[in-house]
């Protein structure tokens, strides 16, 4: 029988540099840019108060504005937010150092804002809950062990963190879900900025090990991604667009087709077009005379006219128009506009910000 359960609370990490991330980051939160049009961040509060976890802190920097015009109090999702400034992005674990008064002595999941995982939390938590353990990670077996963290098992037990391997010690990699009691303070408190000038969550989980505190691991099944880099996050689009049930709420006027899996959100419209699913289109967006393909998701308030998309992200307020070929592979920010050029001399016209890249045929 479990033992009696215990009051957990929930730390998100929602500020960061997003230097991997350029130009979004320049301009808004990686943690809101969404996967089949739901930011990446509410997908975690989800999965926090599906286990049960109502009293959550979000440590947010530079972007915090946004991400509490976006999360509100949290009683949305069910949760009570609390929101813990981050003067300046100087590691994971100074996230977990500053978050002690949120915190006090309650274990709590950390969870990094910019992860997902296909299956949620709820086993995990539940393995956490049962007791017997000072910490529980996360992990899960990639293909590409020496750009990540990973853990060194030996016997079943885990001996050691390792960040970025150059010598394979194992390929099971640290996802970015952590569970630890009160003993976290003791380990953030004891560790020096690392050489990228950083409090590191390994050094910490390293801690632990050395100082004999329990170290338990869960290791997944379904997927998992970190939705840091670029090419990271058409690729979660996909995942997540994979999982979706069609659902039409907007409007689909009766020359346009809809096949498999599309979402079409409250004040869409579609008009003369196909949508091959899975998709999403997004409230108050209108796409006509155009073909949205298989993987693509298209933001709120977008228009795409006489073009068609596939396996693409589109933020929103975007417009797409007149595009003599289809737009593939493409992760396209807020506010964006691509037309045709009205004048002449026939000729590429481009504002596009720093890091921006653009593939013409
Ligand atoms: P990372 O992706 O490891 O770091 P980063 O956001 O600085 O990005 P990059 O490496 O591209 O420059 O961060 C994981 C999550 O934790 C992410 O949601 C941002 C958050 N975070 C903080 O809130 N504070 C911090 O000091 C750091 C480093 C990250």
């Amino acid at each position: 029988m479990e033992k009696e359960t215990f009051k957990m609370k929930g730390l998100i990490l929602s500020g960061g540099k997003g230097t991997r991330l350029r130009p979004f980051t320049y301009t808004g939160a990686k943690q809101l840019v969404p996967l089949a049009n739901k930011p990446v961040l509410f997908y975690a509060l989800e999965d926090l108060v599906e286990a049960g976890i109502r009293d959550i802190g979000i440590v947010v920097g530079e972007t915090a504005e946004e991400i509490k015009a976006a999360v509100g109090d949290g009683s949305r999702f069910g949760a009570k937010v609390t929101y813990i400034p981050q003067p300046e992005p100087r590691g994971i674990a100074h996230g977990v150092l500053i978050a002690e008064p949120f915190l006090d002595r309650d274990p709590f999941v950390l969870f990094l804002g910019d992860n997902f995982i296909r299956d949620g939390i709820v086993p995990q938590v539940k393995e956490f809950r049962r007791g017997g353990m000072n910490s529980l990670i996360v992990l899960t077996q990639v293909k590409n062990p020496q750009e990540l963290g990973v853990a060194e098992l030996v016997d079943g037990r885990v001996v050691r963190l390792v960040e970025k391997p150059k010598e394979p010690v194992s390929d099971l990699a640290v996802v970015g879900i952590y569970m630890f009691d009160h003993h976290v303070f003791e380990a953030v408190k004891s560790l020096k900025p690392s050489p990228r000038g950083e409090l590191e969550i390994t050094e910490t989980i390293q801690y632990f090990i050395d100082h004999g505190l329990e170290v338990g691991h869960h290791l997944l099944n379904g997927w998992w991604i970190d939705t840091g880099k670029m090419e990271d996050i058409l690729e979660a689009n996909r995942l997540v667009l994979e999982t979706i049930k069609g659902e039409v709420k907007g409007r689909v006027d009766e020359h346009s087709t809809l096949v498999g899996n599309v979402v079409v959100e409250e004040g869409a419209e579609i008009e003369k077009s196909v949508i091959r699913g899975p998709a999403a289109i997004g409230q108050e967006t209108r796409i006509v005379n155009s073909y949205v393909g298989p993987f693509s998701s298209i933001y709120h308030h977008c228009q795409v006219v006489n073009s068609e998309i596939e396996h693409s992200v589109i933020l929103e307020h975007c417009r797409i128009e007149d595009m003599e070929h289809r737009i593939e592979n493409s992760l396209i920010g807020r506010h964006v506009e691509i037309a045709r050029s009205p004048m002449k001399p026939r000729a590429y016209t481009f504002v596009l910000g720093d890091y921006s890249r653009v593939g013409v045929l």
